[in-house]
């Protein structure tokens, strides 16, 4: 780890993996264990597609220009233990998990310009916070160099059964698990370019263990990766 402005040496903890493999919500816990903040770039690009939707543009003309545009009012603001992403310094959190938002964000995300302006307000974020950061490239492009990078996987029936819980609060039914997984395999191939595993990550496969083990074994490696210490810089060297 090398010193920021302040003097002091950041660390970033990259948690990537694929659609609803738990990662946002395992991310944002191991935050708030360890006192860092958590960073959903996810919801980043989620954001630019929100403020796309609200220009009020076709989905069909969406360019890169227009997103990139419409994405100059997408900011992340500072909580205590995450940041919040908002437009026009409104946080937007409950909008960008709708459903047009959803079906149209994986087309926003493979425009290489604003996958830059992701990364580049993801790394700002790291260079004055220790954060854990979770996407899908965070470990390969924007923190090659993190002090811990995990992938979570897990069985795609698994997912949809965790994923339709959460939002419907009750037991899914077979048919309602067997819906989602399509649509979850689908989205994963979508986004499979960009989901890579780096060659040093530890890989977590979640399907039988609970949040509190992946929570548990996260924090532990965390804190055997910190207390072992490191001469390489998590912030210096990313391209962008
Ligand atoms: O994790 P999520 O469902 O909120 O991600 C939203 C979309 O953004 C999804 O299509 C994957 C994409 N994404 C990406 O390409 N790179 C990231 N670092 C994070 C998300």
């Amino acid at each position: 780890m090398s010193p920021d402005a302040s003097g002091a040496a950041r660390i970033v903890i990259a948690i990537d993996g694929p659609a609803a493999s738990g990662k946002s919500s395992t991310a944002q816990w191991v935050a708030s264990v360890l006192g860092f903040r958590h960073v959903d770039s996810g919801a980043l690009y989620r954001a630019a597609t929100a403020a796309a939707v609200r220009s009020g543009a076709a989905p069909a003309e969406w360019t890169e220009d227009l997103v990139l545009r419409v994405a100059a009012n997408v900011t992340l603001s500072p909580r205590s233990t995450s940041f919040a992403p908002c437009i026009e310094g409104v946080d937007v959190e409950s909008e960008i998990r709708g459903a047009e938002v959803t079906r149209h964000v994986s087309r926003v995300a493979q425009m290489p310009r604003v996958r830059t302006w992701v990364n580049s307000l993801v790394q700002q974020a790291a260079t004055r916070h220790d954060i854990v950061v979770d996407g899908r490239d965070m470990g390969t492009t924007v923190f090659p160099k993190a002090t811990l990078k995990v992938f979570l996987i897990a069985d795609p029936w698994e997912r949809a059964r965790r994923r339709l819980t959460q939002q419907i609060g009750r037991r899914p039914t077979e048919a309602e698990i067997a819906e989602e997984t399509d649509r979850l395999v689908h989205r994963d191939a979508q986004d499979a370019t960009q989901t890579v595993q780096a060659k040093d990550a530890v890989l977590i496969d979640t399907t039988y263990l609970t949040q509190p083990e992946q929570v548990e074994r996260i924090v532990a490696l965390a804190k055997a990766v910190t207390q072992r210490g490191s001469d390489t810089s998590p912030v210096d060297d990313h391209a962008s």
